[in-house]
């Protein structure tokens, strides 16, 4: 049985989660959403599988254009991992839509709790809570492959009704606008002109101009850029300077460059 597990990741979360449920499966393949963006044909997998950050309460454009492009005619099951900070909200019900629409289904569908990466609402967590979630998250993640070893039908996971409903609203209004909130970054003079933003981000959207990042409104809001500049130089708004960065302890820059393909 042959599983594609397609992911994409801002500071590695979802792609940690991806690979213990690829140790945890027999024949799973990784492929990186930013790196194989013009993937159409998936016909080789029995089962698929998304594993990717909730961003805004919903999912991030490149999660919906992948899903609207996969095209298998071998594939019997459908599975997704929402990887976010506690609150899903009705992130795998938009999912399970857009398969429908497709004629698929979305034979189950899982929320990952695991560290917010979303700092202008607060900087990393403490070390010993981020590892509480990793413990926790390795444990539902078992859980997880033998349920996709069994290929059983589950619900995907949601939030309470009403943060579903008011969420959602939020998601619709911004979802518009996410491709040029990179308007909101900036690089301070710590700055060493190293390039790192532009090489990491899954866009394609940083240029490197008079020796300073700047944005090109094609923005996926995944912060790989602000997370893994090597400097903290780079900022978003006005008050991220001094709040610690996040990144998945185990995930290397080697490992989010190598998911990135060259443009
Ligand atoms: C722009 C943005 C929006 C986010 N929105 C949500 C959200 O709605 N709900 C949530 O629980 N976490 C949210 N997060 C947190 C991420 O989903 C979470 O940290 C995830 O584990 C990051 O995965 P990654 O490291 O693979 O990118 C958001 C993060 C970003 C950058």
């Amino acid at each position: 049985m042959t599983t594609q597990i397609y992911y994409f990741t801002g500071t590695g979360n979802s792609l940690w989660a991806a690979r213990k449920l690829a140790e945890n499966l027999d024949n799973a393949r990784l492929i990186s959403l930013a790196a194989d963006y013009q993937v159409t044909d998936n016909a080789a997998a029995q089962i698929i599988g998304l594993v990717f950050p909730v961003h805004i309460w919903g999912l991030p454009r490149i999660v919906i254009d992948f899903t609207k492009r996969l095209n298998s005619n071998s594939a019997k099951y459908y599975f997704a991992l929402a990887v976010n900070a506690g609150q899903v909200a009705a992130t795998l019900l938009q999912l399970q839509n857009i398969l429908s629409d497709k004629g698929l289904a979305l034979n189950a569908g899982f929320s990952l709790d695991m560290p917010s990466n979303y700092i202008p609402w607060g900087g990393a967590i403490a070390e010993n809570k981020q590892q509480n979630k990793f413990r926790r998250s390795e444990e539902k993640i078992k859980h997880i492959a033998e349920i996709i070893k069994e290929q059983r039908n589950l619900a995907p996971e949601k939030g309470p009704l009403w943060q579903n409903i008011i969420f959602s609203f939020f998601y619709r209004k911004s979802f518009p606008h996410i491709h040029k909130m990179d308007k909101s970054f900036w690089a301070d003079d710590k700055c060493t002109d190293c390039r790192i933003c532009e090489k990491i981000c899954p866009a394609h959207n940083i240029l490197l101009t008079e020796g300073k990042p700047s944005w090109q409104h094609n923005c996926e809001q995944c912060f790989a850029c602000l997370q893994w500049c090597p400097e903290e130089a780079i900022q978003y708004g006005k008050n991220t300077q001094k709040k610690k960065r996040y990144r998945h302890p185990e995930i290397k820059l080697k490992d989010m460059l190598a998911s990135v393909s060259a443009k």
